[in-house]
Order: C-alpha cells, then structure tokens, then sequence
C-alpha cells in the first residue's frame, strides 16, 4: 500500500523543483560574446541575406536535415507567415490545418489574408487525419499545414498524395520535431516548405527564432524578401528600396544565429535523452490501466517535445482534473494541454473560418490529454522514476480520490 496522498496531507514523492532548463553551456556563452565583441549584431542592412552568423545556421541547419534551402527568421510564427506569403495565398484561399495545435499553425493563416479550415486530429498519435482532410478540400483549398506535434511524424504520405491528387501546397509546421523522421525521411524534408521555432522551450531554442526550410530556390528567395520588407540585396548590390512584394522584418539576429549553431550541434544528444526518457516512462507506465501511453512505430523517430498521452476517465475511475492536481501536489508538473480546439477562440470565430466535426480533437482538449514537459533533458531516469512513482501512487489510491472528489463536488453543491 503506498503512502498517502500529497493532495490530502501526506508526503509529496518529490520535492526539488526539476533541473532548469534550457541547457546552455559554455560555448553558448562564448559563442554570444563573440558576436558581442565583432559588433555585428545583425547586418542585414549590408546584404539582406543575413550576417555571416545567420547565413552558417542556416546552411548548417538546412544540411543537418537534407533540404536545400534554410530561411532563418525571428520565430516559428514569422517562419509559417513567411510560407504562406511566399506561396502567394490569396485573400480568401483555404489552408486546411490541425485544430489541435498551437494557435499560430492557424493564425498565420489569417495573417497571410487565408481562411483557416480546421480538420480533426487521430487519437493515436494527435496529428491531423488525412481521412479528414479530404473532407475538408473544396475548390478554394491552396494548402495543408500538417503539425508534428509533440515530435511524432505525421501521416505525410497519405497527405502528400492528396496534395498531389489536388495540387495543394503543403507546408509542414514542424516546430515541435526538429530531427524527428518518418520513414527514415526526416521531418522538414517531405513537403514544399517546412517552419521550425527555436522559442526557448523547443528542443533546440535560440531564446526566440525560426527557420524555413524548402528544395525550392524561387520559394527560398521569396522566403528571404518577406523577412526583409520584401526587399532582397545580394552582396555588392546598391540598395534602392524596392519592395517587389509585401514583406515584414523578420530578421534573425547575429545573437541568435549564433546560439542556434551551438544548440544544433547537440541536438542529436538533446532527442536522445528525450527518447530515452520517453521510453523509460513507457515501459514504466505500461501496466497502469486507462492510460494510453504513446507507441512510436520502430521505423519513424519521435522526438518527444513532450511525453502526451491519453487517460481514459471511464478505465482510471478518476477525472483527469483530479489526477493532474493529484500529481501537480506530488510535486510533478503536468497539465492537460490545449483547452479547447483552436475554431472556439474568438479570433478564429470572428475571422470566419470554418471547422469540420472534430470530436477528437474535443475530446482530447475537454478530458484526455495529460502532457508532460518534464521529458526533457537535462531530466534523466532519476527524475522519470519520480514521475513515475506520483503516477502509480495516484492510481494506486484512485479510490481515496474519488471519495475526495465526490465530497468536494457535494461540498461545492452546497455553497
Ligand atoms: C506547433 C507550433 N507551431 C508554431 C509555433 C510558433 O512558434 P514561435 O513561438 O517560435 O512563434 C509553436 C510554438 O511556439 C508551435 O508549438
């Protein structure tokens, strides 16, 4: 019998806060100061193509994940913006995306002037359906913008022969999966264009910054003019301040640049710790009844962003509400994610996009997904093994906390 629950007084599993993240080490300190020092700390207004810092980050990262071109930018928003500019959305064109995700996947629609249509996610692993995709394509329909979530690939294949089927653009949002793979193809790699996010919660970060990747020089260029006021000049050229299309100021810094080139040259160990952790979590929890944990196929590469999974109230016999304030007293920081699917925030029901059916994607937002951050390094097995421990002591005691929460219901019914 395990002891009692934080929750109702007992002694909670941990009490140090987890290791501090990001992991910044000493070259990301000198490689900063260096750039202090050069006193270049941006240098676009010498070439527009970026300065020497920018331009190796992005010939470095476009390299380290097999495209051709890498735009870098100052966030994974701009990067998404960036795409949709450069494929020339019109006023009105549809862009099929997730309505589980992060809200900028769909807001970029709306500031690239396009209509955002929502179209449900697969329980399985949270990415958008392609069944549910073709649903959503009219004649109006220019793009899909899939979502990597969490780091787990999703179904390009099937997306991609739609597109083809449709002639549609398809722009990966691959902000959560820097060096995730499906297939042996890495993510960033299968569509027309690909966004990547260094915000400092990613599993490489820049503080803030973004990166698009594409095969397609003409889109690349396109990319690099609405970073600049749609205005590009190659080195030696005099400028004229010609905006051949509308652009924004995008622009990485030298700073940022420089701290990317750092964290992609250990990203590889940053995802292997996250697999490893994941993996121990999944071998751990394997057993407990009404969690469905997540099951990468062995061909792909998850790079668990975060470690989601599913919990089945009906199966735990306990509200997903009270398990997360169960474990947040344990003292395990987990939520449960997204609160609603993107189509309810008022700036998508006012812009007018509209959604298919999306019970999934409701579903997973009113009462099943648990998301843990913690999975990240530098987190080892040590601190999985106290995530472990809160979880199996919470269910282990789900009759002592649905006792607990049908009197605090009772209670709150009698105020
Ligand atoms: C799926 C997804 N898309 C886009 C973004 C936007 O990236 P940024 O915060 O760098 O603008 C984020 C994260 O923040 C994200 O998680």
């Amino acid at each position: 019998m395990s002891s009692s629950l934080a929750l109702l007084g007992g002694e909670p599993v941990r009490r140090e806060p987890f290791p501090p993240f990001p992991i910044i080490e000493e070259e990301e300190f000198d490689a900063v100061l260096e750039v202090l020092r050069s006193r270049q700390l941006s240098t676009f207004h010498s070439s527009f193509l970026g300065g020497r810092k920018v331009r190796q980050f992005e010939d470095e990262f476009a390299r380290a994940t097999g495209a051709g071109y890498g735009v870098a930018c100052n966030s994974g928003t701009a990067a998404l913006h960036m795409t949709l500019a450069a494929i020339g959305l019109e006023p009105g064109d549809e862009v099929i995306v997730p309505p589980y995700t992060f809200t900028a996947t769909a807001s970029a629609v709306l500031m690239a002037g396009g209509v955002p249509v929502f179209a449900d996610v697969r329980d399985t692993d949270f990415n958008i359906d392609p069944a549910e995709v073709e649903k959503a394509i009219t004649e109006r329909t220019r793009a899909v913008i899939p979502v990597h979530l969490f780091g787990a690939p999703a179904a390009m294949d099937e997306l991609l022969e739609l597109a083809g089927a449709h002639s549609l653009r398809v722009i990966e949002d691959c902000a959560q999966a820097p060096a995730a793979e499906l297939d042996g193809r890495k993510v960033g790699t299968m569509g027309d264009l690909a966004t990547f996010s260094f915000q400092e919660t990613k599993n490489m970060m820049t503080g803030e910054g973004g990166m698009v990747l594409t095969d397609d020089l003409d889109l690349a260029e396109r990319c690099r003019a609405v970073r600049n006021h749609g205005e590009v000049l190659a080195w030696g050229e005099r400028r004229d301040y010609r905006s051949a299309l509308l652009g924004w100021n995008y622009r990485m810094t030298e700073i940022e640049a420089a701290l990317g080139i750092c964290q992609l040259a250990r990203l590889g160990g940053f995802n292997q710790a996250r697999i490893e952790n994941a993996a121990y979590l999944t071998r751990q929890l394997d057993q407990a009844r009404g969690l469905a944990l997540p099951s990468p196929r062995s061909e792909d590469v998850h790079v668990f962003h975060i470690y989601a999974f599913r919990f089945l109230e009906s199966e735990v016999g306990i509200s997903r509400a009270g398990f997360l304030r169960a474990l947040e007293a344990e003292g395990i920081p987990a939520s449960g994610g997204y609160p609603r699917p993107l189509y309810e925030n008022p700036v998508f029901e006012r812009a007018g996009g509209r959604h298919l059916p999306c019970p999934v994607s409701e579903r997973l937002c009113a009462a099943e997904a648990v998301w843990l951050a913690q999975v990240r390094p530098p987190a080892g097995i040590a601190e999985m093994d106290d995530i472990v421990s809160a979880i199996l002591k919470v269910l282990d005691q789900r009759e002592v906390l649905r006792e607990w929460e049908l009197r605090s219901d009772s209670d709150a019914q009698d105020d």
